[in-house]
């Protein structure tokens, strides 16, 4: 007889946005007339620049020319475009392979699936809040034990707190972990590492020969010179880390969807040799994965053109001022805010400290604001909340302004 994998049953709640979505509809029901502003999901909402539109009807029309036309692709991405993402990488003086490169259809997917190469024992670090996807893809992989609603964490799972005191960056383990998941900037919190928090956490890493999992899906956020935008930056993390990326947040391809991992020949685990872990991922991709859209990755080489680069820095400023303007606006009421400056999330603390999903509740009743719960990401996230700084300016506005003049605090 079949049976369900039983480690979903461990799973807390629904997935996060989707419940999100669904209370939202259900107040929507409820109050058909009232305006909503979306600061929830960190999903983009301006349209693809023209270089990258360019490059998208260049991916169609070698499709419609028999001449041009393709199929299957290498499961890895299209030769071109790995070259052209190691280039990016070394023009930030950071030496990785085209080899190195495994193009995908998004940074989720990636992070989803990254654990699947590593041990089924792996003992795992997250920071706490994090991505729910990190928690989950463990949780329905066997690596926690059951879900305590009182704690709000997995049995087996080490959370590493990220808090006010310690500026939203884990302390580094003091325990032996294997497996540790780093995103920078971070979702939900905005805080960004240090050259000095990440080296701490190679060495931890090289010392217990423990991976690092970086996600790096914001790093085009970083307009600070001084903060690392990718793991590899710090000397020796190439032994003992992988990096993840997307185009989502940098270029607009939410609905596009495409993503890389970097799995570096020099990453090694207990028992590898160099390019063991690199083919193990390739191995699983060819397996698993026919290779990113043709047409998207013809939009995505447009990326990384002299023109797509341009464009694609004055899409992320275009965000970054929604999420001064969001910082301003809640800071004005006296509300604590984090994140925000060197990342599209704000990260504020609630109100007269209610719970996470009360804040939810009240925003959206009294503003028409949705926002994301921080206990969503974690136990630690509980007493925040995200705004994301992903809208249309004159949406931004209108949420702060709602914020400024009816939220009662
Ligand atoms: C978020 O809002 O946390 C992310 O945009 C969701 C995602 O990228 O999957």
């Amino acid at each position: 007889m079949a049976g369900i994998n039983q480690n979903y049953k461990k799973l807390a709640a629904g997935y996060l946005f989707p419940e999100i979505a669904r209370r939202t509809k259900e107040f929507q029901k409820k109050y058909p007339d009232r305006e909503l502003k979306r600061l929830g999901i960190g999903n983009t909402t301006e349209a693809l620049t023209p270089a990258i539109v360019e490059g998208l009807i260049k991916g169609v029309n070698n499709l419609a020319d028999p001449s041009t036309y393709s199929g299957y692709g290498d499961e890895q991405g299209n030769t071109t475009l790995r070259r052209v993402l190691s280039e990016y990488y070394n023009s930030k003086g950071i030496t990785l392979s085209p080899d190195d490169f495994f193009i995908s259809d998004g940074a989720k997917p990636d992070s989803s699936n990254i654990q699947s190469i590593f041990s089924p024992d792996s003992v795992i670090a997250i920071q706490d809040p994090a991505y729910p996807v990190y928690v989950d893809s463990n949780v329905i992989s066997g690596r926690t034990g059951e879900y305590s609603s009182i704690i709000g964490e997995y049995d087996g799972l080490i959370y590493m707190p990220c808090t006010e005191e310690n500026n939203f960056f884990p302390d580094i383990p003091d325990k032996k972990v294997d497996l540790i998941y780093l995103c920078s900037p971070n979702n939900p919190t905005g805080a960004v590492a240090t050259h000095k928090q990440l080296a701490g956490f190679v060495k931890y890493a090289r010392e217990n020969k423990s991976v690092i999992i970086f996600d790096a899906a914001y790093s085009e956020y970083i307009s600070d010179l001084s903060l690392p935008k990718s793991i590899f930056e710090i000397e020796g993390a190439k032994e003992c880390a992988l990096e993840i990326n997307s185009l989502s947040k940098f270029a607009g391809f939410t609905g596009v969807r495409l993503g890389w991992t970097v799995v570096p020949e020099e990453l090694i685990v207990e028992g590898t040799k160099p390019g063991e872990v690199r083919d193990m991922w390739n191995r699983r991709q060819c397996t698993f994965f026919n290779g990113a859209s043709n047409i998207v990755q013809e939009g995505a080489l447009a990326v990384f053109s002299e023109e797509g680069l341009k464009e694609s820095g004055n899409l992320v400023n275009y965000y970054m001022e929604n999420a001064k303007i969001i910082m301003k606006g809640v800071t004005s009421i006296g509300i604590t805010a984090y994140g925000g400056v060197n990342a599209p999330y704000v990260w504020i603390k609630t109100p007269g400290g209610i719970s996470s999903w009360d804040f939810f509740d009240k925003l959206l009743s009294e503003t028409g604001v949705i926002g994301t719960p921080g206990s969503g990401f974690g136990p630690g996230g509980e007493g925040y909340f995200r705004l994301s700084a992903f809208g249309h300016r004159e949406d931004i506005e209108a949420a702060v302004n709602s914020i400024k003049k009816d939220l009662k605090i």
